[in-house]
């Protein structure tokens, strides 16, 4: 089984780090990994010119699983599009077709009092985003900035969706009701735009074939304060990419931190790419104060869906549980008299615990 690690910018290299120690302590008396890294998003640009190096597109190619860290920084945000370490990212998710992203938010137990929230509003919440990846307005021609008569400048994006595009995720957001809850919450906003009119229309045709999942449908706005208002109310809720960035990103204070949440990006086959929901995090690189855990339960997510590997994606599952009760807290997630480490720390932590598991 070949993974390629593409640690990119920021945090991402440190978080990433931890992940691969999991990795290595999965394989220390089970499967065996074959681990090569690439460079990705402004490493990339640095080192090949480019934020998608044509030599990390064909190793991703040729990866059953791919490990990804976090892209861009707020320098490289404001240079042209074809610079932008973020870029890098959004160019191989649609390269590889990867256009089902699923983003679990589930709040762990011990963690209840490291969140904003109340405890009775956030206790129990178990919920997957299912964000659509590849097409919307991210994508959606035409875009760019250009000057009009009076030389003013004017700023175009466009949202677009095929049906072709809508009902493969709707599809994936069905499926993956079933093994839950049977419950669909799909996130729109079908009043106001056409594209989004045909979101909704597809998604109850698609439906018809799921009779046994209750299908139901939000407005965006409406959408963003029933997840914080009462989200254990949500099973799997399907939407396209912009507003599955935004929601996922709130959804995450929903666990304690945005260093909690993991996310696999999957397509028709069994390749993904897995990714914390987070960025590079510029504010706190380099200090070794990053939470690991969204990486290492990405890693998770990889033995799962990608590597077959059931067992060792639940030790690593149980692991994070476990240093969980045992106190170990990064800043991001700590509480009174919790034990405080670093990223180093925590993965060590997590590494441990998963030979205790797997023994
Ligand atoms: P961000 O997610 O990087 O950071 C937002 C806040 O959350 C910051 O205060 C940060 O310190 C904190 N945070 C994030 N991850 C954390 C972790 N693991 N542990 C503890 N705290 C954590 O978002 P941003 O500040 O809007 O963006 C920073 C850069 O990252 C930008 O250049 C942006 O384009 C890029 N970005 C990349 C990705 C990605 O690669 N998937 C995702 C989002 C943003
Ligand atoms: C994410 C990020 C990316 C996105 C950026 C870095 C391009 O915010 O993965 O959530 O908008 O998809
Ligand atoms: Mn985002």
């Amino acid at each position: 089984m070949s993974i390629l690690v593409l640690p990119g910018d920021g945090i991402g290299p440190e978080v990433t780090a931890q992940a691969v120690k999991a990795l290595r302590s999965v394989a220390a008396n089970g499967p065996q990994f074959e681990m090569a890294e690439a460079a990705i998003g402004d490493a990339g640009l640095h080192q090949a010119g480019d934020p998608l190096p044509e030599a990390t597109l064909e190793a991703a190619r040729r990866a059953d699983a791919i490990l990804f860290g976090a892209a861009g920084t707020y320098e490289s945000d404001l240079l042209p599009p074809e610079k932008r370490g973020g870029h890098g990212l959004l160019r191989l998710r649609k390269a590889l077709d990867l256009f089902a992203n699923f983003r679990p938010v589930y709040a762990f137990p011990e963690l209840i009092g490291a969140s904003t929230l109340r405890r009775e509003v956030i206790e129990g919440v178990d919920l997957v985003v299912l964000r659509e990846l590849t097409g919307d307005i991210y994508f959606g021609t035409p875009r760019g900035v250009e000057r009009d008569a009076s030389g003013q400048r004017i700023g175009t994006n466009t949202m677009r969706y095929t049906e072709g595009e809508i009902r493969r995720v709707a599809h994936a957001g069905f499926r993956a009701a079933r093994q839950r809850r049977h419950k669909l919450c799909s996130v729109d906003k079908a009043n106001v735009l056409e594209t989004m009119a045909l979101w909704r229309e597809v998604v109850t045709e698609v439906g018809r074939d799921y009779p046994d999942v209750e299908l139901t449908h939000l407005y965006v706005d409406a959408a963003s304060m029933h997840l914080i208002r009462r989200p254990r109310d949500f099973d799997v809720i399907v939407t396209g990419n912009i507003f599955g960035d935004i929601l996922s990103d709130a959804a995450a204070m929903l666990t304690g931190s945005i260093g909690m949440l993991p996310s696999a990006s999957l397509g028709e086959g069994g390749r993904g790419l897995y990714e914390p929901v987070h960025g590079s995090a510029p504010d706190i690189a380099g200090q070794d104060k990053a939470n690991p855990l969204a990486s290492i339960l990405s890693a998770a997510m990889m033995l799962r869906h990608s590597l077959g590997q059931e067992e060792a994606a639940r030790a690593v599952e149980a692991a994070v549980r476990e240093v969980l009760a045992e106190g170990y807290r990064t800043p991001d997630i700590m509480e009174p008299g919790a034990r405080s480490v670093g990223t180093e720390a925590m993965g060590d932590a997590v590494a441990a615990a998963i030979q205790r598991q797997r023994r």
